[in-house]
């Protein structure tokens, strides 16, 4: 293959960056293609939530991935502080869920049971104990549960993985668009490039370059600033989300616009009732400053798990993408059963293949 790579990354958000690194890591020569640069598309706004068991409230392989990939975020975190001098900017204090139903989560509720037999923490939190994780909540709100989880600094995060692969002698080539596939190459306006695999990452554009029953799903959410301390972990409401960043500011998010398309415009309506619904849940929000309105594409497929595998006809091409509301949840455990795959020879896991769309 002369001077070709082992494997061409298409797309340097997340996924592509979690995958540059973990195949770099482990001595593969990687190559990332990124249209625009590292990071700026849904990577940029996402909210860095890691909340398996939230997201994954009813169980399966959504939430037993998850669990995995925290653990891995936390090896990843330290490995990538020694090699690079900084972190992923992780913090796994937890998540809390409060509802404005009253009593919610009593001693036989559905998702405690479950979660407690599946051998995963849910402590119950009353009116004061919630305060602790959440100084200025609404005072009407005294049901809770905290969970496992936490966030990254979901643009840093993607920056620093993709400072990590560099420093193991990745090359990331930004403004390179990818416009064809074939088996082991792409066709990009910077000429054709091939390798031993082609790993397609290309988010909500995945259907752009291979045959996926992929479909984006806008999100918009508020990025604001306030001096107070809200909340010291990610609060999930009953419509609203808030997540404090360590720079002093709240990610407040997110709607769900299946019918958008591939709009990305943020809109005024949305950001209106974003801001209403936080305001329920922080009074104190209402004084913030509107630090950026934001619109991005969450790419999803039928089931809402990620896919996986080999596209169908090519032996050298791999699509990793479809990750809906989970990408940074599962950039880690994606980039390592990639890894392991490519390394070891593992078998790719069924619950990410393209057979399952044949028996759904
Ligand atoms: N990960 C949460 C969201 O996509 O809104």
């Amino acid at each position: 293959m002369g001077d070709a790579p082992d494997v061409l990354i298409v797309g340097g958000g997340v996924i592509g960056c979690a995958l540059a690194y973990d195949l770099a890591a482990s001595g593969l020569d990687v190559t990332v293609l990124e249209q625009e640069r590292v990071g700026a598309g849904v990577s940029y706004g996402a909210g860095g939530m890691l909340a398996p068991q939230i997201e994954f409230a009813q169980g399966g392989p959504g939430l037993e991935w998850g669990m995995r990939s925290l653990t891995l975020y936390q090896e990843w975190d330290e490995a990538i502080r020694q090699r690079i001098g900084f972190g992923l900017d992780l913090d796994l204090s937890g998540i809390v869920r409060v509802t404005n139903t009253p009593n919610a989560w009593g001693p036989s509720d559905p998702f405690i049971r479950r979660h407690t037999q599946m051998g995963y923490v849910v402590k119950r939190l009353d009116a004061s104990t919630i305060r602790e994780w959440a100084p200025q909540i609404h005072p009407a709100i005294t049901s809770g549960i905290w969970v496992v989880g936490g966030q990254v600094d979901a643009y840093r995060a993607t920056r620093m993985m993709a400072q990590a692969a560099v420093s193991h002698n990745a090359l990331i080539r930004s403004g390179v668009m990818v416009t064809g596939i074939e088996d082991g190459c792409v066709m990009t306006t910077a000429g054709r490039l091939c390798a031993q695999m082609v790993i397609v990452a290309t988010g909500a554009w995945l259907p752009h370059l291979v045959d996926v029953p992929l479909k984006p799903v806008k999100g918009q959410r508020l990025l604001v600033a306030l001096p107070q301390l809200l909340a010291r972990v990610p609060i999930f409401g009953d419509n609203i989300y808030v997540v404090p960043k360590a720079s002093g500011q709240y990610f407040l998010g997110a709607t769900t616009e299946p019918e958008a398309g591939y709009d990305q415009n943020p809109t005024l309506e949305a950001l209106m009732d974003l801001g209403t619904a936080a305001v329920g849940l922080f009074p104190e929000l209402r004084h913030a400053s509107v630090i950026e309105p934001w619109a991005g594409l969450r790419p999803v497929l039928p089931g809402e798990l990620p896919l996986i595998a080999r596209v169908p006809r090519y032996e050298r091409v791999l699509a990793v993408g479809g990750h809906y509301r989970h990408g940074f949840l599962l950039a880690p455990i994606t980039a390592r059963i990639v890894r392991d795959w490519m390394v070891s020879n593992a078998p790719l896991p069924p619950d990410f293949s393209y057979q399952r769309f044949e028996t759904a």
